[in-house]
């Protein structure tokens, strides 16, 4: 499939892959190395709901993502990787060198008796042993699960129990700025909780003394260093699992998002080299963490599916101080860059003069991703960062949907700050009013899709009947984003923000159940609620409304020991911005929780607060009125 270089190709492609999607995905899937060749594109039903593409099929990621380029590119730099203190010597890693890396951690997983089809979750800091893990696990066919190494081991205890992992790759420790995290300390506190794994691997990193378990704890360096660089690649099924990636649901518990190995390699090869038109020979540099769906799909797969250079930042924006991001660029002379909005805005705080002591004339395509960017700090990144030069493209996609949905295409079709705008070729979005009726033209409702695209998460691990109540019982018929969105007159999309009682807070996507339930077990407290309010940074901030047993002698003390208890059971970033007392929440008489009400409290706007006539006591609502923290 040739890649979209106008706005009529987009038109042509798109018009294409909707009217006839299985040769439109049969094309793009050609340009891959298939073992042996698909019996049928795509089988479908949204009710079930099931979705299968490429039936038949058999391939290996891995021999797409490496062995393909070897004969062009095996000395071409696969990894640049800038390390956390950036007086540390960036590494480079050729595609060849990668190549033996992944096949030696193939190699070592086996040799720890993994095979095909078991689980193994990665507990990593973000080094290039990072992505051999990731790799060497799709080599030999085992489900790779990534856990952001920002969680803590409640959290880690959790992920690894729900899939029944067997073997942990970890790391002593990893850097954050000028942080040390143990993170072998917190892998061993969370599996004095989880009976399936059998073995953790464990890579040297800051050299913290971890104490190692004699036959369940091995180093990395020495198991992997009589492996053989040859690793016979696991022949793959497209529908077999390729991995499972947690992420926040409405209740309290995460879901293992399912991704399958044809399907995904296909739509992230082929987004990958659409949306950020990716030249031969560039540096693309996307600042996710690997934790998150955005760092699996375009810092991993989506460039080495391409062949391109990718860039793997170790670090932290921030340190050792606001121009880093800037600098890297710099001393890298990155071409693409890609991150969150809520980055974007913290580096905005900071004097302009970090970012013009750099030069940045190697950027070309600027890109944002996570939750919506607003007109202001849009303006900000085009004009000091691009220098009004380069395009933006605001890619909207979620852990479920595994690649970018709706994009610009850099430098292809039009921009409109704050809007994701067209729907990629084989996505076909649609807004859903509250009755469930679909909505033409210009408006704003729920944003759903009507149609599979090859990258859609295939199941919740463990729970199908769950992934078809959350997304396929809202509209039948169709996938529910969980995203509100507006379309305008020329049919572009802006996403306003989640409908559900899902928060993204720095980009991170977080359940309030998930937090309230953390906040609980504290023992003074009695019951809490929480709700996301507009945040200059995060874009959204942890509003807590908290019911004690007994009225706190010192809340601040209070606040600081619920803070500490969240970031011990979740991990630091689902921290409460703001704890507020309160005696009684507003209930309906069903003992539901209003949270419209509470939400209205936290955004500081308590001149509406609707219909309240339905409260089981409605005098509770005058209380966290007067007691509304700015
Ligand atoms: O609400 C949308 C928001 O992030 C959610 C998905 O979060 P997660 O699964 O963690 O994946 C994030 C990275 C792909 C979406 O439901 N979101 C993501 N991208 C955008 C966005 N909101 C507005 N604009 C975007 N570009």
């Amino acid at each position: 499939m040739d890649i979209i270089k106008t706005l009529s190709d987009y038109h042509k492609q798109y018009e294409v892959s909707t009217s006839k999607p299985d040769e439109f995905w049969a094309e793009v899937a050609s340009e891959f190395v298939w073992r042996k060749k698909w019996d049928k594109v795509l089988q479908w039903d949204f009710h079930k709901p099931e979705v299968k593409w490429f039936q038949g099929g058999k391939l290996n990621i891995t021999e797409n993502a490496l062995d393909r380029h070897l004969p062009h590119r095996a000395n071409q730099t696969a990894i640049l990787w800038e390390p956390n203190d950036p007086s540390e010597a960036p590494r480079k890693i050729s595609y060849q060198e990668l190549h033996r890396e992944v096949c030696k951690v193939g190699n070592m997983l086996r040799s720890h008796h993994v095979k095909k089809g078991d689980r193994v979750c990665i507990y990593m800091p973000m080094v290039p042993e990072l992505i051999y893990a990731v790799l060497g696990c799709a080599r030999i066919g085992a489900v790779h699960s990534v856990v952001f190494a920002g969680f803590s081991a409640g959290s880690l205890v959790d992920r690894i129990n729900d899939c029944g992992c067997s073997v942990v790759l970890t790391a002593d420790g990893s850097f954050r700025g000028d942080k040390k995290l143990d993170l072998k300390a917190i892998v061993d506190e969370a599996l004095l909780q989880c009976p399936t794994v059998r073995e953790t691997i464990v890579l040297k990193r800051t050299g913290s003394n971890s104490p190692m378990k004699s036959g369940r704890d091995f180093w990395w360096h020495e198991e992997v260093m009589s492996q053989s660089a040859d690793c016979v690649p696991e022949m793959m099924d497209a529908e077999d699992l390729l991995f499972i990636l947690y992420t926040s649901g409405s209740t309290g518990k995460p879901k293992g998002m399912v991704h399958t190995c044809g399907g995904y390699m296909v739509f992230i090869g082929y987004t990958f080299r659409t949306v950020f038109q990716y030249q031969d020979k560039e540096l693309f540099w996307c600042t996710a963490d690997i934790g998150w769906v955005t760092g699996h799909s375009y810092i991993i797969y989506g460039p080495l599916l391409a062949g391109a250079t990718t860039l793997l930042f170790e670090g932290i924006p921030s340190w050792p101080d606001p121009g880093r991001f800037w600098q890297t660029i710099e001393r890298h002379k990155v071409n693409i860059f890609y991150t969150a909005p809520t980055a974007i805005r913290s580096l905005e705080q900071a004097p302009i003069s970090y970012v013009n002591k750099y030069d940045l004339s190697s950027i070309r395509i600027l890109g944002t991703v996570g939750e919506p960017i607003n007109e202001e700090a849009w303006h900000w990144y085009n004009k000091n960062i691009g220098k009004g030069r380069c395009p933006i493209v605001d890619t909207w996609w979620q852990t479920e949907t595994g690649g970018i949905m709706i994009s610009p295409i850099a430098g292809v079709t039009p921009l409109k700050p704050t809007y994701a705008t067209l729907p990629l070729p084989g996505i076909q979005p649609t807004l859903m009013d509250e009755q469930g009726k679909e909505i033409t033209g210009t408006g704003e409702g729920r944003l759903a899709m009507k149609f599979p695209w090859p990258s859609m998460a295939r199941t919740i691990y463990g729970n199908h009947q769950r992934f078809r109540e959350t997304y396929f019982s809202t509209f039948p018929g169709m996938y529910f984003t969980g995203d509100g969105c507006r379309r305008d007159a020329e049919g572009f999309y802006r996403i306003t923000g989640r409908v559900d009682d899902i928060i993204i807070v720095s980009g991170h996507n977080m359940g309030t159940a998930e937090i309230e339930s953390a906040v609980d077990e504290h023992p003074a407290v009695c019951e809490s609620a929480v709700v996301g309010y507009p945040h200059d940074i995060k874009g959204q901030g942890v509003y807590t409304f908290v019911i004690c047993y007994e009225k706190p002698s010192d809340e601040d003390k209070l606040r600081s020991e619920i803070r500490e208890v969240v970031a011990k059971i979740i991990g630091p970033i689902a921290k409460p911005d703001k704890i507020q007392f309160v005696s009684g929440l507003p209930k309906t008489r069903s003992g539901k929780i209003m949270r419209r009400i509470l939400r209205k409290v936290a955004e500081g706007d308590t001149s509406n607060l609707g219909d309240i006539t339905t409260l089981l006591d409605p005098s509770v609502v005058d209380e966290i009125k007067r007691g509304a923290l700015s």
